[in-house]
């Protein structure tokens, strides 16, 4: 299956858009006609053929485009990716785990060959022929982490396990929703959520947190976590907020449809064979308004979602200033027709 990438931005001019097939493939991230967070934890098994869910490790036709627009960020903000010491057996765990899967899926664009630990690389949409000795850092352009995920679409966190807890210890986060790796590095699983409103009241974190302590080898896990985005713009972190949050205000009844964008995360976690530790992927999907309501059924669900969203969940999301004018734009596209729950 070869991949038409895209030459598109996610900053200034925004030619960010999907093809009709990106759209027919969008992981659309609601069963019912209400959301409220939940412990929404599911094994990451293969899904239909070209569904986003195909592969454990999604790449897609904006594949290029999104890992120029990481190299920008991290030029400007090496502090976007960090990792403490403990942390290098965990990042070769993660270099092996991108590299066979991105190769054993997407064989006409990436391969992976090795002779015990001398490994050759080769990405041909990115121009990258690499041979290196997997384990020693001197052979690699970059630590090992970074040098793979400056090749990966979606943000990653390694989490290391101690003391009954998660710890953020490691990660690259560029297409962040308005969270700082800088601010969260070295904290722990409940630490980091502290601001999530609701969901600490209901055990949500609780219940996750026990369940992720005993993840197993080889039976990842995945759930869709979902916010919305004025412009396509992929980084939308606090650190850039001087940038972007003047966006919010910019939304007009005659302009939502292009402007408002549904912005999807698919976050999926494996154990690490070697390092113990637990890599969180946030793959990040955005979808403006008028693309997504070319699927009538979504159209309709979305307007009900936002319509009866909680405002705790209106405010922490930062939906405050358009979701008025987003909720009666998509009204004109629910005819009232009862839906049925699944996707
Ligand atoms: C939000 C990280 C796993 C549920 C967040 C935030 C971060 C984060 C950084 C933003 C918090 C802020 O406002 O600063 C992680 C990491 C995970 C993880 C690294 C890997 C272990 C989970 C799991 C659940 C979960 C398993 C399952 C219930 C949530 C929810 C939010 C959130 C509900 C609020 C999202 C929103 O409304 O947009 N997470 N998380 N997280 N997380 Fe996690």
């Amino acid at each position: 299956m070869t991949i038409q990438f895209k030459q598109e931005t996610f900053r200034d001019d925004f030619t960010f858009s999907n093809s009709p097939e990106a759209i027919r493939r969008f992981p659309f991230p609601f069963d019912r006609d209400e959301y409220m967070y939940a412990v929404n934890i599911e094994q990451h098994m293969p899904g239909p053929a070209k569904s986003a869910f195909e592969f454990p490790i999604d790449i897609d036709e904006h594949y290029v485009a999104e890992m120029q627009d990481r190299a920008l960020v991290l030029k400007e903000d090496p502090l976007r990716c960090q990792s403490l010491p403990h942390m290098i057996t965990a990042e070769w765990d993660l270099l092996e785990l991108l590299m066979e899967s991105m190769a054993k899926n997407y064989p006409e664009h990436f391969t992976l060959t090795k002779d015990g630990d001398r490994w050759r690389w080769v990405n041909r949409p990115l121009g990258i022929d690499q041979s290196f000795t997997f384990g020693d850092v001197s052979t690699l352009p970059y630590p090992p982490m970074e040098y793979v995920t400056r090749q990966c679409q979606g943000d990653f966190c390694l989490l290391d396990q101690r003391l009954d807890n998660l710890w953020m210890d490691s990660g690259i986060v560029t297409t962040q929703a308005d969270w700082s790796l800088d601010f969260d590095i070295g904290m722990n699983f409940m630490e980091w959520h502290a601001p999530v409103p609701l969901a600490h009241d209901l055990g949500v974190f609780e219940r996750a947190l026990k369940f992720l302590l005993n993840l197993q080898q080889g039976r990842p896990v995945r759930r869709l976590n979902w916010t919305m985005t004025i412009n396509p713009r992929l980084d939308t972190s606090p650190e850039n907020y001087h940038k972007w949050g003047k966006d919010r205000t910019t939304v007009t009844p005659e302009n939502v449809g292009d402007k408002v964008h549904l912005r999807v995360e698919l976050q999926a976690l494996w154990r690490l064979p070697r390092s113990n530790a637990i890599v969180f992927s946030i793959r990040a999907y955005m979808i403006k308004m008028e693309e997504l309501v070319t699927v009538p059924k979504w159209g309709r669900r979305l307007h009900r979602v936002l319509r009866g969203l909680k405002p705790e969940l209106v405010e922490y999301k930062g939906l405050s200033r358009y979701h008025g004018m987003t909720v009666d734009w998509l009204s004109r596209h629910d005819d009232g027709a009862p839906t049925s729950p699944g996707f």
